[in-house]
């Protein structure tokens, strides 16, 4: 849901706080001016749609997505492949826990300064009961679709943005505790804040937010001061997510929660609804733990407060869109043979193209080595853009900046991509051209 029109009502609130989170007071901070980023709107459609695919996984992994168990690993291959597709720098981290190997997924969004990172995860495990939908399905499936906004922004934050996914949450805190453990000191000190999400589409929920870093906790409670939706403090825990193993080295935290299984007061199903008596989540820990354990409404908001804080708390900028012309049609280029292409059409330009011509590239591809790749003008130039440089890697995901202004800008351009070496296979993803 959009918020922007009731930010100007709320802003003054956060600008008072100092915390430890030095310098990450919210951009709205005076009073009727308005933001100066705009967080996005965060598709629940899109959030409910990865809870659905994690459901699939369970439900062909035996029921279960658990440390150990081939639905978790299963679940850490569909969301970094999300995550590689839309141009983050992925890192898949083992362990061993139980004589299993274990595995967080570490996401970072390009850019920014590596000196501040705001890191935001939730662990994808589930307990071996059940499918673990709202635990964790709902904050994994949430920060993902944020990580993905961010990809389809461009976002350009101050800060370095970092995602997480922990394995092996329901056995100790194993896969956070493992990642704080084996970052350097120097690395720790980099991270700016941590924000930390379980739980967060409870079928009864609540609206809780952590007691802890005040920059943090502020900002949350800005959001949902907004949606006029009162929050109570979390107390179910304090140490009993992946944000204890950040705090307890000093690194500043923060979080979201609609509650497990205590019951919720007549008090609070006052000010939030639901029903008063009953516990937050009835199918905590349970195999009823499922797609139809989600409160939309409360996945929604949450989802939408998550994108608030991140993009405030990393004070960026969204750059003006230019005019963009783009082709998302896959193209699947044959292996070791003919060229295929991509193509745009670009309209309402009067003269020519720019100097300076964006030309995005986003190809998958498992050895780019293979790969020659050209934009054609409408006239039939070429201009190379990678010419089977990079050897293995994986992927080309690029903004190439061309001077194309001898080119007439109207007409039909195309991406031009071959593979000239056997084996490795892949496709165009999309091919986009930003005029100024
Ligand atoms: N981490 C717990 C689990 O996954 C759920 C939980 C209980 C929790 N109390 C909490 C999460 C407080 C966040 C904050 O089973
Ligand atoms: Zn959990
Ligand atoms: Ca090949």
């Amino acid at each position: 849901m959009k918020l922007s029109a009731r930010l100007s009502a709320i802003a003054g609130a956060s600008a008072l706080v100092l915390g430890a989170f030095a310098g990450a007071v919210p951009a709205n901070a005076a009073p009727g001016t308005a933001a100066a980023v705009t967080p996005p709107d965060i598709s629940v459609t899109n959030v409910k749609q990865h809870l659905a695919d994690l459901q699939t996984i369970a439900t062909n992994n035996g029921g279960n997505r658990a440390h150990g168990r081939t639905g978790y690993k299963a679940s850490i291959d569909f969301v970094k492949a999300k995550l590689d597709a839309a141009g983050y720098t992925t890192t898949l981290q083992q362990f061993t826990y139980n004589g299993s190997t274990g595995y967080n997924l570490i996401a970072d969004w390009p850019g920014g300064d590596p000196n501040q990172v705001v890191m935001s995860g939730s662990h994808l495990d589930s307990v071996s009961s059940g499918p673990g939908i709202n635990d964790n399905g709902s904050g994994s499936a949430a920060i993902l679709e944020t990580a993905l906004a961010v990809s389809r922004a461009q976002f350009q934050p101050t800060k370095h943005l970092r995602f997480g996914w922990w394995g092996a949450e329901e056995l100790g805190l194993v896969g956070s505790k493992y990642y704080v453990n084996n970052l350097p000191a120097t690395e720790r000190s980099k991270i700016s804040g941590y924000l930390n999400f379980d739980m967060i589409g409870s079928p009864n929920p609540g609206y809780f937010v952590y007691d802890d870093d005040p920059t943090i906790e502020q900002t949350f409670k800005t959001y949902f001061t907004g949606l006029g939706i009162p929050t109570e403090i979390e107390t179910e825990g304090d140490g009993r997510s992946d944000h204890a193993p950040f705090k307890n080295v000093g690194i500043p935290v923060g979080g979201l929660f609609t509650g497990a299984d205590y019951t919720k007061t007549a008090a609070q199903a006052q000010k939030w609804g639901g029903t008063a008596g009953q516990a937050f989540d009835r199918c905590y820990h349970s195999s009823c733990d499922t797609t139809a354990n989600i409160n939309d409404t409360a996945l929604d908001r949450n989802a939408d407060a998550i994108a608030y804080a991140i993009w405030n708390l990393s004070s960026g900028t969204t750059p003006p869109p230019g005019k963009v012309f783009e082709n998302t049609a896959d193209v699947s280029v044959p292996d070791n043979g003919a060229a295929v292409t991509s193509s745009v059409t670009v309209s309402g330009i009067t003269g020519n193209a720019p100097s300076s011509l964006s030309v995005g590239v986003n190809i998958v591809h498992t050895y780019i080595g293979d790969l020659v790749v050209d934009l054609i003008a409408p006239d039939g130039s070429v201009y190379n853009l990678h010419n089977r440089s990079g050897g293995s890697a994986d992927n080309i995901n690029q903004t190439y900046t061309v001077n194309a202004s001898s080119e007439v800008a109207n007409g039909v351009w195309k991406l031009r991509v071959q593979d000239k070496a056997a084996i490795d296979t892949g496709y165009i993803n999309s091919f986009k051209l930003t005029f100024p």
